[in-house]
């Protein structure tokens, strides 16, 4: 029995909980609000900016909307966002170097709302970025995007996989093994693992009231990363470029619904031209 109502048990190690209504609506508030830290932290990166300023930001605008973000204190980690420059694949620290014209930037922000988590992250493009760190960005959101598609009940997580791998592959890039999404919910990081390659109709079935997020990272290189001495920074192996885009998302009776959409229209860049929200 791999599937549980999560209201009613505690699930035994490995199973997936399938949330109720009212699940989904604090998910929605959790989401939303991360969604919105994210559209602050957005327009502010530009060069010469720090991540240790868009850190105190993220942090600040947690608390005042009575958020706790998730990633502080979790596993030692001491920041609120994460930011991944350049060849970093995930799970850079934030520091007092400033950004610069051309870099490229994954930030990810998790915050939790009534003891539900939000966590998403979204691509930067720092001034003037080179054409081909451009084409991975986009690339890596079109990733997410098509895997965001394939997800709806009855299908399974390898449907999801395999739409993003299949995407990312046919344009040369490849897709990280070491690093997946996860289930969420009152836990950060819960059952199922979300891995971002695959087959089709492999691997558990999805069901309504499944959540779970999809945040591929992709690489023009080779897929192989490695753990830095801070014990958290993953960079590729081949100094590649890296990139990732990140939603939370619910299994519904008839799809999927999106928790961490931008409310002002800027999940991808460029930031400067918002889409109608
Ligand atoms: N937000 C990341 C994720 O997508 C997790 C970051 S954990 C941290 O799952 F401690 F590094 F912040
Ligand atoms: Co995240
Ligand atoms: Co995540």
């Amino acid at each position: 029995m791999n599937y549980i109502q999560a209201d009613l048990a505690t699930p035994a190690r490995g199973q997936i909980r399938l949330h109720d209504e009212s699940a989904f609506e604090g998910m929605r508030r959790a989401g939303r609000l991360a969604a919105e830290c994210l559209d602050l932290l957005v327009l502010e990166a530009k060069p010469g900016v720090t991540t240790g300023y868009l850190d105190d930001l993220a942090r600040k605008f947690a608390f005042e909307k009575g958020a706790t973000p998730a990633c502080l204190h979790y596993r030692g980690y001491r920041n609120t966002i994460c930011t991944s420059i350049n060849h970093v694949v995930c799970h850079g620290i934030p520091n007092d170097k400033p950004l610069r014209d051309g870099d490229i930037m994954n930030i990810d922000v998790t915050l939790i709302v009534d003891g539900w988590h939000g966590d998403t992250s979204r691509m930067v493009i720092l001034g003037g970025a080179k054409r081909r760190a451009e084409r991975l960005v986009e690339i890596t959101y079109e990733a997410l995007m098509r895997g965001i598609e394939a997800a709806r009940p009855g299908g399974t997580l390898g449907d999801i996989g395999a739409a993003i791998q299949e995407f990312a592959e046919g344009e040369r890039c490849s897709v990280v093994r070491d690093f997946c999404g996860h289930g969420i919910g009152r836990l950060f990081h819960d059952a199922p693992n979300v891995v971002h390659f695959g087959e089709r109709g492999r691997g558990y079935e999805l069901r309504p009231g499944m959540f779970f997020t999809i945040e591929p990272m992709i690489n023009l290189g080779k897929p192989g990363v490695k753990i830095l001495d801070d014990g958290w920074t993953a960079v590729t192996r081949d100094r590649s470029l890296s990139a990732q885009f990140e939603h939370t998302v619910g299994i519904t009776e008839s799809g999927v619904e999106v928790f961490t959409r931008s409310p002002a229209g800027l999940d991808c860049p460029p930031y400067d031209k918002p889409a109608a929200a």
